[in-house]
């Protein structure tokens, strides 16, 4: 499948000022942008090399495929993990193969998208070594990147529009960790993966 928006429908008018996002799904569904500011893509170093996993519930299918040459377009390597149709399926399968790679390091971020991308964020983070988050907003797109060092992204197919996701996808993918005071959160984040770890007493 691929993007068949018009420059109508993602509002780009002749003359213009593109913002990124127009720009970049002006370049995912080859629609003709002259804005130069297109080139600015808010990529880290190497991303080239990046892997991203992405899968889908039917809730989410729709948006699999744009997204997954979306990311390619920005310049990762996408491996797409299904489904390869409509058809109903349950999205904690999807969840774990993607969830697995992130572990497993066969997969640097997994991107996942279901109806609402609470249960694909549900499934994915009980793997050890995933912190997913659902996001539904610029901000946290990037702070759960900055913050929370989140390493699957999940997304909802139903009640955000393919442009916003888009707009996350980007931006949670060009957002480094910040590091610092997040990183002993990360810590203990982590800890909950430990299986001999049996919860806070003193050490908060
Ligand atoms: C499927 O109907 C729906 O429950 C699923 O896509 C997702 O929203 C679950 O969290």
């Amino acid at each position: 499948m691929n993007i068949s928006m018009s420059k109508a429908d993602i509002g780009v008018f002749q003359g213009c000022f593109h913002t990124p996002i127009v720009c970049d799904v002006c370049r995912a569904s080859a629609a003709e942008c002259n804005n130069r500011e297109s080139e600015e893509v808010n990529m880290p170093k190497g991303a080239q090399k990046m892997r991203v996993a992405i899968a889908s519930d039917h809730g989410g299918f729709g948006f699999k495929e744009p997204l997954a040459r979306y990311i390619e377009s920005l310049g990762y390597e996408v491996e797409d993990c299904g489904p390869d149709s409509f058809d109903r399926v349950d999205y904690p399968d999807y969840a774990d193969i993607v969830a697995r790679k992130v572990a497993n390091q066969e997969a640097d971020y997994g991107v996942l998208i279901c109806g609402t991308g609470l249960g694909m964020a549900i499934t994915a983070d009980k793997v050890a070594g995933v912190r997913a988050a659902t996001v539904t907003s610029h901000m946290f797109a990037k702070l759960a990147r900055q913050h929370n060092n989140a390493n699957v992204l999940c997304l909802s197919g139903r009640f955000v529009s393919l442009v916003d996701n888009m707009d996350f996808v980007r931006t949670f993918l060009g957002t480094a960790f910040e590091g610092g005071r997040h990183e002993r959160r990360i810590k203990k984040i982590m800890r909950e993966d430990d299986p001999n770890f049996t919860g806070v007493t003193s050490d908060r």
